[in-house]
C-alpha cells in the first residue's frame, strides 16, 4: 500500500507540474522540427561560423551517437557561442573542466558561450543516458 500510494502521489505531483504549474523547457527557447534538423538552416551545415577574431558561433547537432561537426579548431582566447540540438533523443552537452554543461533536447535549440583561454584539446561528451552508443558519443575542440 506504501510502495502504491508513494506511486500515485509521484504521478499526481508529476502532473500538477506539468499541466497545472506548466513546468516544460524554457518557452522562450528557439524550436524546430526535429524530424527536419537536417534540412533547417543552420543545422542542414553544422559548424563554426566567425562573427569576429575572438567570437565564433558554433552549430551542432548532437544525435545517436556523436556530435555534428565531430572536429572543430578556434585560436586561443575565442569565445564559442554553442547552439545545439538534437534530431533523436534527449542528450547531454559538457565540456568537462570548463562550465558547459547543459541538456539537448529533441527539436530544441540550447545554448551556451564558454571563452578558451587556454590552448589544449578540450573534450565533448554526451552526459544523458541515450541508449546502446552513449559511452562512444563525444567529440573534441581544438583551441591553438
Ligand atoms: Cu547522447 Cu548519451
Amino acid at each position: 500500500i506504501l510502495g502504491a500510494g508513494g506511486l500515485a502521489l509521484f504521478i499526481v505531483l508529476l502532473c500538477v507540474n506539468a499541466f497545472a504549474m506548466g513546468m516544460a523547457p524554457p518557452s522562450n527557447m528557439e524550436m524546430i522540427d526535429p524530424t527536419k534538423v537536417s534540412e533547417t538552416p543552420p543545422f542542414d551545415n553544422p559548424g563554426l561560423k566567425k562573427i569576429s577574431d575572438t567570437e565564433y558561433d558554433a552549430y551542432m547537432t548532437a544525435f545517436a551517437f556523436g556530435f555534428n561537426p565531430n572536429k572543430m579548431e578556434v585560436p586561443a582566447g575565442a569565445k564559442v557561442n554553442f547552439h545545439v540540438t538534437s534530431p533523436d533523443v534527449v542528450h547531454g552537452f559538457q565540456i568537462p573542466g570548463t562550465n558547459v554543461n547543459f541538456m539537448v533536447m529533441p527539436g530544441h535549440i540550447n545554448s551556451a558561450s564558454y571563452t578558451f583561454e587556454k590552448p589544449g584539446e578540450y573534450l565533448i561528451l554526451c552526459n544523458e543516458y541515450c541508449g546502446a552508443g552513449h559511452q562512444v558519443m563525444a567529440t573534441t575542440i581544438i583551441v591553438k
